[in-house]
C-alpha cells in the first residue's frame, strides 16, 4: 500500500475535514490559472475599446488608425462577427461588441489583438478618440427609471392572502402599521483571477478555449452561436477558478466569444485578460434595490399583513435578472410566515453595467427587507427584536403557519430550535443587558448587538437546470479519475465530489482525483451555481461510482462463490463475508482481464421540483439551509466609524460531507456578506454615468483584520442535524446561505446607531452602512 494511503485509510472520507484537493497549490502558489497556462507560439493577446459614454449613439469609428498603432494584428468589431452578436443568457438583448446604440460607460464596442497585451491595451485605450458618438440622455436612477416603466423584463407579482379583505384588508385591520422605504447598494465580485479566456485555433477548424467561467456549457453555446459553429467544434475548459461568486456564470461570455473570435479569423492562439479596472467598467455585479414597504402588525409583533414593492437595478440589459428578483421574491419571507402577503418586483432598466448573479442571487436583497421591518417594528413597540423575529417564525408542519408565500411547505424547520442554541451559546440576554450598561455611561461609543435567522432555498428555480452528469474512471492500477459537470472556484466542489467516490469505493481519498470540467467529457451541464454543486454533481458521481462498485463486487463474488451484496469495499480493499480480502487494485486487475468496463456514467435529476413561472408558485426548493448568527459591534458616533467586536455563527449544512471545506464556506460568505453591507460601496458619477469605484484603491472589501481579534471572538459552529431530504450524504448546500448571516452585523450596526437616539428612535440607515452612511444615521436620531 502507498504510504499516503495509510494515513487516511482509517477515516470515513466523507464527513471527515480533509483539507481541499489543491490546499498545499494554492498556499505554495503553484495552481494553474488560465494566465499560467503556457503560453503556445504565435499567442496573440485582445484588449476591449470601452465606450465612453453611458448613452449615445455610435455613427462611426476609425479603426484604421488603430491597426496602424505598433504590435496591432487586428482590429474587430460588431460587423466581423458572423453569427449572433449576443451574450444575453435569456432574453437576446446583450451584444457582445456594441453596433448602433451605446448603453452603458465601458461597454465593450470593439476588440483589439495585438502581439503584447501592453500593445492591445495601447490601442484599446484609444477607443474616445477613435469612436464617433451622438450623446444621448443617460438613465442613470432607479426610481426614475421606474417611474418612465423603462424595464428589462415585465414586472413580477406575488400576493398570497388569508384575509376576506385581501391584503389590503388585512393591512387595514392590524392593530400597528409602520411604512418607510429601504435601499441597499450592489457589490462587486472582486473574484482574484479577472475575467480571462485564451482560445486556441485545432487543426479542424474548431476551437479549444481555457476560460475562467462557472458555466463551461453555455460558453460553449455562445461562443457557437457567435462564430455559427457546431457546439462540437467548441471544446470549453476550466480547471479552476481563481474566485467567481456568481460573477462568471454568465458574464465569462463575451470575453469567451472575443478571443475566440479572434483565434478564429486569425487562425492563431488568443488570450483575453481584462484589466482590473476594465473588469469593473465592462462586467455587472449583485443588484443593488430600492424598496417601499408597508407592514401591520399586532401588540406582540406579530406580522399580519406585508406589502412590498422592489426595484432591482438590472442595468441595460436582462442578462440574470430575472431569476434574480425571482429569487429576491422568494427570499422576502426569510423565516417568516406571512399570513398576507404582495409583493411586486420590477427591473428597470439603467445606462449602467448588467447586473448579475453574486452570492445569494437576489436572496440577500429580498431576506434583508423583512429583517428591517422586523427591527423597526421591535423598536416601536419596545420590544426586544429576538422575540418579536421569535413570534413570527414558520410553524411546524400542519401548524397552519407553514406555507411560503409561494405555496411551498417548509417541511423541514429547524429555525426555533437552531436560534435557540445560538442565542443561549452567545449569551444573548445577557450580552444584550451589558450592551443597554455600556451605553448608559458610554456619550461617544457605542454598542449594538443583533440576532439574525436565515432561510435559504436550495435548487435552481428553473427546474431543467437541476440535473448533473459524471464520469468516473478507474485505472489498471485502481486508481481512480472522476469528471463531473461542476466547476472548482475555490469552494471545495471537487473535493466534495471525490471524497464521495472514494467514500463509496473504499479508498483513501489519494486514490481519487477530480480533472479539469470540460465540455467534451460531460455535455449540458447546469451552471455551478445555486450552491447545487455538491448537491447535483456529488449525485451524479455517486451514481457512476454506485455502478463500478456493483461490477467490482460481482467479480469479487464470482471469485469467491459468494453473493454479490456480500461483498464490502474497505479501507483500499474488497472484503467478502467470511474473512476473504484482497486489495482494491486487485480486484480491478481481475476485472479488467474478465474484459468488464471499468469507467461508467453517472446523471442525477433533483426529484420532486416544479414552478411555473407565470403566477410564482411551486416547489422551487429541494429543502431549505438555514442558519443564525449574533453580532457585537462597537460604533464611535462622532465618525462613524465602528468595528465587529464578536460574532457567533452557527449554521446548518445538514450531515457535512467536510467540516472544514464547509466551516471556510461559513466564515467566507459571511465575511462578504459584511462587506457588502459596510464597507463596499459603488458610485455612478451622476452626470458621466462613468463608475467611479472602479479599483481597489477606491473599492473596499473586507480583510481579515476586519474580524474581531480577541480570542473566542469569532466563532464559527455547524448546527447537528440530517437534511430530511435525501441529498447526497444527508448533507446540505453551504456555499451561498452563510452569506446572509452578515445581516447580524448590518443590524447591529443599526442597534448602535438608535442608541444614540431617544427609545424607540428609528435610525435612517441604507447599506451599505459606511462610516458616512451611519453618521447620517446617528444624526437622523439625534
Ligand atoms: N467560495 C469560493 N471560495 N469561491 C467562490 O467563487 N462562489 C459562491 C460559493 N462559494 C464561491 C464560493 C457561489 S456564488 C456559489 S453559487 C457556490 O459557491 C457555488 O459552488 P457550490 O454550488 O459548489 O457550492
Ligand atoms: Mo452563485 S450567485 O449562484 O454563482
Amino acid at each position: 500500500m502507498h504510504l499516503k494511503d495509510l494515513s487516511a485509510a482509517a477515516l470515513p472520507v466523507v464527513g471527515t475535514s480533509l483539507p481541499h484537493e489543491s490546499a498545499a497549490l494554492h498556499v505554495q502558489g503553484r495552481a494553474a490559472y488560465v494566465d499560467d497556462i503556457a503560453e503556445a507560439a504565435g499567442t496573440l493577446h485582445a484588449a476591449l475599446g470601452l465606450s465612453p459614454v453611458a448613452h449615445g449613439r455610435l455613427l462611426g469609428m476609425d479603426l484604421a488608425a488603430l491597426r496602424a498603432m505598433p504590435g496591432v494584428v487586428a482590429v474587430y468589431s460588431a460587423a466581423d462577427i458572423p453569427g449572433q452578436n449576443n451574450v444575453g443568457p435569456i432574453v437576446h438583448d446583450d451584444p457582445i461588441l456594441a453596433s448602433g446604440e451605446l448603453h452603458y460607460l465601458g461597454q465593450p464596442v470593439f476588440a483589439v489583438i495585438a502581439r503584447s497585451r501592453d500593445e492591445a491595451r495601447r490601442a484599446a485605450a484609444r477607443a474616445k478618440d477613435v469612436l464617433q458618438i451622438e450623446p444621448l440622455p443617460a438613465q442613470l436612477d432607479l426610481r426614475t427609471a421606474h417611474a418612465t416603466g423603462q424595464y428589462v423584463v415585465p414586472p413580477m407579482h406575488l400576493t398570497r392572502s388569508t384575509h376576506p379583505g385581501g391584503v389590503a384588508g388585512a393591512m387595514a385591520a392590524a392593530p400597528h402599521q409602520l411604512s418607510g422605504q429601504f435601499s441597499l447598494g450592489g457589490q462587486e465580485q472582486f473574484y482574484l483571477e479577472g475575467q480571462i479566456s485564451y482560445a486556441l485555433p485545432q487543426d479542424d477548424g474548431g476551437l479549444k478555449i481555457h476560460c475562467s467561467t462557472q458555466h463551461p456549457s453555455e460558453m460553449q453555446a455562445m461562443v457557437a452561436h457567435a462564430l455559427q459553429l457546431d457546439a462540437n467544434q467548441v471544446l470549453v475548459e476550466c480547471r479552476r477558478m481563481g474566485g467567481g461568486f456568481g460573477g462568471k456564470e454568465s458574464q465569462s461570455a463575451l470575453f469567451a466569444c472575443v478571443a475566440a473570435l479572434a483565434a478564429k479569423k486569425l487562425n492563431k492562439p488568443v488570450k483575453l485578460r481584462v484589466d482590473r479596472d476594465d473588469d469593473f467598467l465592462i462586467t455587472g455585479r449583485r443588484h443593488g434595490f430600492e424598496f417601499d414597504w408597508q407592514a401591520g402588525f399586532d401588540d406582540s409583533g406579530r406580522l399580519l399583513a406585508v406589502d412590498v414593492t422592489m426595484l432591482g437595478q438590472a442595468g441595460h440589459s436582462a442578462d440574470l435578472s430575472p431569476p434574480v428578483l425571482t429569487r429576491a421574491i422568494c427570499h422576502l419571507d426569510n423565516a417568516y410566515w406571512l399570513p398576507d402577503v404582495a409583493i411586486h418586483g420590477f427591473l428597470p432598466r439603467t445606462n449602467t453595467q448588467s447586473n448579475t448573479a453574486f452570492r445569494g442571487f437576489g436572496g440577500p436583497q429580498g431576506a434583508l427587507v423583512i429583517e428591517v421591518i422586523i427591527d423597526q417594528i421591535a423598536r416601536q413597540l419596545g420590544l426586544d427584536p429576538l422575540a418579536v423575529r421569535q413570534v413570527n417564525w414558520y410553524g411546524l408542519p400542519g401548524s397552519g403557519r407553514d406555507v411560503t408565500p409561494y405555496l411551498q411547505p417548509v417541511v423541514d424547520n429547524i429555525i426555533a430550535p437552531l436560534t435557540d442554541e445560538l442565542a443561549a451559546s452567545s449569551d444573548y440576554l445577557a450580552r444584550r443587558a451589558e450592551v443597554a450598561a455600556f451605553n448608559a455611561t458610554s456619550p461617544w461609543l457605542k454598542k449594538g448587538l443583533a440576532l439574525t435567522p436565515v432561510k435559504f432555498g436550495i435548487s435552481f428555480n428553473v427546474n431543467h437546470f437541476n440535473q448533473a452528469g459524471a464520469l468516473v474512471h478507474i485505472y489498471r492500477d485502481g486508481s481512480v479519475l472522476v469528471n463531473h459537470g461542476g466547476t472548482e472556484m475555490g469552494q471545495g466542489l471537487n473535493t466534495k465530489v471525490a471524497q464521495v467516490v472514494a467514500h463509496e469505493l473504499g479508498l483513501p481519498l489519494a486514490r481519487v482525483r477530480a480533472s479539469a470540467t470540460d465540455t467534451s467529457k460531460i455535455a449540458n451541464t447546469s451552471a455551478t451555481a445555486a450552491s447545487t454543486g455538491a448537491d447535483l454533481n456529488g449525485k451524479a458521481a455517486l451514481d457512476a461510482a454506485q455502478k463500478l462498485k456493483k461490477r467490482l463486487a460481482e467479480v469479487a463474488a464470482s471469485h469467491w462463490q459468494v453473493a454479490p451484496d456480500q461483498v464490502r469495499f474497505e479501507g483500499n480493499a474488497v472484503l467478502g463475508p467470511d474473512g476473504q480480502h484482497e486489495a482494491f487494485a486487485a480486484i480491478v486487475e481481475q476485472a479488467y482481464v474478465a474484459r468488464v468496463q471499468l469507467w461508467a456514467d453517472g446523471f442525477y435529476a433533483t426529484p420532486g421540483l416544479h414552478w411555473n413561472r407565470d403566477t410564482l408558485t411551486g416547489r422551487p426548493f429541494y429543502y431549505f439551509a438555514y442558519g443564525a448568527a449574533v453580532s457585537e459591534v462597537l460604533l464611535d458616533r462622532l465618525t462613524g466609524e465602528w468595528r465587529l467586536l464578536r460574532a457567533d455563527l452557527l449554521h446548518d449544512v445538514g450531515r457535512s460531507l467536510n467540516p472544514a471545506i464547509d466551516i471556510g464556506q461559513v466564515e467566507g460568505g459571511f465575511v462578504q456578506g459584511m462587506g457588502w453591507l459596510t464597507s463596499e460601496e459603488l458610485v455612478w458619477h451622476p452626470q458621466s454615468g462613468k463608475l467611479l469605484t472602479h479599483a481597489p484603491s477606491t473599492y473596499k472589501i473586507p480583510t481579515a483584520n476586519d474580524l474581531p481579534h480577541a480570542p473566542g471572538a469569532f466563532t464559527t459552529r455547524l448546527y447537528k442535524g440530517d437534511n430530511v431530504e435525501d441529498s447526497i450524504h444527508r448533507s446540505k448546500a453551504v456555499g451561498e446561505p452563510p452569506l446572509l448571516l452578515s445581516f447580524s452585523v448590518f443590524l447591529a450596526l443599526r442597534d448602535a446607531a438608535a442608541a444614540c437616539g431617544a427609545l424607540g428612535c428609528q435610525p435612517a440607515l441604507s447599506a451599505p452602512a459606511t462610516p458616512e452612511a451611519l453618521l447620517r444615521a446617528v444624526q437622523s436620531v439625534s
